[in-house]
């Protein structure tokens, strides 16, 4: 087995998945507002430092995807952040897009930049610790969306992204994110998604990328948020698979989805029932940033009393994620396991 792969295969071992605390300035700038605390470098370190270092998380998150700014902070006692995660056998990554931006010619559509000197970032990255990255495209569902000129340019730069990393020694986290604002169907967003999906395959094959050493994240198949009778948890876990099974080849070693937006006991509820229907050819687990954090950040609220009641928070979640990856989490555990 490749150095690639026996990454890949440890960030979805069993029982386990990934953090994302990897949100841009503005992202997490948004996140902040939500609760009242301004974003500077201490508030933002001062917040991941609380996620880092909760005792026991490991035991259910394999790896934490980090930004730039964040791989080189350190944890109050000034051990820097990678070498924190490092020591409790916690992977760290990086997130090394620079963002969707529009795409030209294509209104309402988007490119997601970066390539340009990504081989020298990476190599950077690797130097702080990082193994593996992580680049997000997205895509909007809508009649004439996602146009065949984005399915294919995102999937171009995803590959070429991923290429880049295998060659640096990174595990490429390959995350197409179908969105699903809207009030879309069901079956809209499978076709939307089995698309993207199949597209990416293509070029990551052309582009010699080697599927056993990569990740993919992708959204789950919703109906759209603002639609009227939305799926329940069973069509979505059927809908998801069904996709997944045509377009995702069985050499990738593990799915793990974003949440994107869903509150995180359905992002939990939504696991587990695509677990419960296992095995699979892929295991499939979670990356998720808003479903894992939600209640950690509104516990925390920037004050450092609340450190403990917050770290309780994202330790339930992350137990929660936990047992949803061998379909065992059933939704009197989160009242059962409510921290005190
Ligand atoms: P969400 O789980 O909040 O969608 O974030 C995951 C992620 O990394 C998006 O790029």
């Amino acid at each position: 087995m490749t150095d690639l792969e026996t990454t890949a295969r440890a960030l979805v071992a069993e029982g386990r998945g990934i953090l994302a605390a990897d949100e841009s300035d503005g992202t997490i700038k948004k996140r902040f507002d939500s609760i009242g605390v301004e974003s500077s470098d201490e508030t933002r370190r001062a917040y991941r430092d609380m996620l880092f270092t909760t005792e026991g998380a490991e035991e259910f998150v394999s790896g934490v995807i980090l930004f730039d700014e964040t791989i080189r902070q350190s944890s109050a006692d000034g051990t820097p952040f990678p070498e924190l995660l490092d020591s409790k056998g916690i992977i760290p990554g990086i997130k090394v897009d620079k963002g969707a931006k529009p795409l030209a010619l294509a209104p309402g559509e988007t490119i997601t930049e970066g390539l340009d000197g990504l081989r020298g970032r990476l190599e950077e990255y690797r130097g702080l610790g990082a193994r593996f990255a992580k680049w997000r495209a997205t895509y909007s569902i809508a009649d004439d969306k996602p146009s065949e000129y984005c399915v294919w340019t995102n999937a171009h730069a995803l590959a070429r992204y991923a290429a880049l990393c295998q060659e640096s020694g990174l595990v490429p986290i390959v995350e197409p994110e179908v969105l699903m604002d809207g009030t879309h169907t069901l079956e809209a967003s499978a076709k939307a998604t089995g698309r993207v999906l199949q597209a990416v395959y293509v070029e990551l094959h052309d582009q010699r990328v080697d599927f056993r050493g990569t990740l993919l994240k992708p959204n789950m198949v919703l109906s759209g948020y603002d639609g009227s009778d939305r799926a329940g948890v069973e069509e979505v876990a059927d809908a998801t698979l069904d996709v997944l099974y045509r377009h995702v080849p069985a050499a990738v070693p593990g799915i793990v989805f974003l949440s994107g937006g869903q509150t995180d006991e359905d992002a939990t509820a939504h696991l587990n029932a695509m677990n419960a229907r296992g095995p699979h050819p892929w295991q499939l687990s979670f990356s998720y940033g808003r479903a894992l954090q939600a209640p950690a950040l509104k516990a925390w609220a920037g004050k450092p009393e609340n450190v403990e009641a917050a770290q309780r928070a994202y330790y339930h979640r992350a137990k929660m994620n936990g047992a949803a990856r061998t379909g065992v989490y059933a939704s009197e555990m989160e009242r059962e396991a409510v921290p005190a």
